[in-house]
């Protein structure tokens, strides 16, 4: 038996790119090899009917995305990897949780409102109440700890508050989720987090060397104050967006600051730091993608995996419908 259940999930709205896969994927990995976790990693479906444009490409979405889980170490032996849409009761959740959440802590919600201001034409109720199928997500299997990144905090907070109202009235029935805010923080190329709608920034897995290279060299954003090679740079606070990946995917970078003190000492120039930096995140790259090939091919193998996770994730998930209808005094006839 497991005694914790670790639960992520991410829409299904393009491909994983370079910060998802060492910010967020990653970590997933590691908690499934720790046996005493139970591990949940889903493609939030439903959630991304809030910036439909194409069902098609949403389809396909979906899929290629398992195919990245695979690929960056996921083992449906080892963690259940299912898509939202599986368990239609997750809606029926998120319906009765719905009975429960205010109108104007919704309203309130960060990302509901920058979704306001950018796209004031899909304000729609199933925008509106994202957080609150989002609650649905991580209540309904009892997750104990939910792994995100810092724009989805109050989404989570707002399912701890529903959990907590719910027990409250109608007695102990979920779980308290913890947050795990993502430890990695990975910047894009302009030096804001690495984004999956903002292609941008992003550096997307299947990019080659040369790409990579090429991206980082236009638009990697080093310390502005350094005019020439020989003025001595600072790495941590004015380097936005080449050094901080250092830290992230240069071996030993953390213990022995090579390449921060020749930074400082003016024995590197950005290019060139900008170059090394390329390297190691293609050589990572390439052993995703070298992976991710043997995947291509394998739709009817990620098709059978979706349905045996679907079915597992529905198994744990209904007891707590059920004991959730039953308190609320829904009957089934
Ligand atoms: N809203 C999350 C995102 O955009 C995806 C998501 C949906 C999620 N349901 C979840 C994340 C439940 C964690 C738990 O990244």
């Amino acid at each position: 038996m497991h005694s914790k259940t670790v639960l992520s999930g991410i829409r299904a709205t393009g491909r994983l790119h370079f910060g998802s896969f060492l910010g967020a994927v990653q970590n997933f990995v590691k908690f499934q090899d720790d046996a005493d976790t139970r591990c949940m990693y889903f493609v939030a479906d439903f959630h991304t009917l809030t910036t439909l444009d194409d069902p098609e490409a949403m389809k396909l979405n979906l899929t290629e995305m398992v195919k990245d889980y695979l690929a960056a170490g996921l083992d449906p032996d080892k963690s259940i990897l299912y898509a939202q849409s599986s368990i239609p009761e997750i809606a029926q959740l998120s319906m009765y949780l719905g009975m429960l959440q205010s109108f104007g802590a919704l309203k309130n919600i960060p990302t509901y409102k920058d979704l306001v201001k950018k796209n004031p034409n899909r304000v729609t109720h199933g925008l509106f109440s994202y957080p609150v199928l989002m609650a649905a997500d991580i209540l309904g299997p009892q997750a104990n700890i939910v792994p995100v990144g810092s724009d989805q905090i109050p989404n989570v907070e707002l399912a701890q508050k529903l959990a907590r109202k719910f027990n409250k009235r109608f007695g102990e029935t979920f779980v308290i989720p913890e947050m795990l805010e993502e430890m990695v923080k990975v910047p894009g190329l302009d030096g804001n987090k690495m984004g999956k709608s903002d292609a941008d920034n992003a550096i997307s897995l299947t990019m080659e060397r040369e790409e990579v290279h090429d991206r980082y060299r236009r638009f990697g954003v080093t310390d502005a104050n350094r005019v020439s090679v020989s003025d001595p740079g600072n790495p941590y606070e004015d380097c936005l967006s080449v050094y901080p990946v250092h830290e992230l995917v240069s071996p030993g970078e953390v213990q022995s600051r090579t390449i921060a003190k020749k930074c400082m000492a003016a024995e590197i120039g950005c290019a060139q730091c900008k170059g090394l930096l390329a390297d190691r995140i293609s050589d990572q790259l390439e052993l995703f993608q070298e992976r991710r090939a043997s995947f291509e091919d394998k739709d009817e193998m990620v098709r059978e995996i979706l349905h045996e996770g679907g079915k597992k994730a529905r198994q744990i998930i209904m007891p707590t419908i059920g004991l959730v209808s039953d308190k609320m005094g829904i009957v089934t006839y």
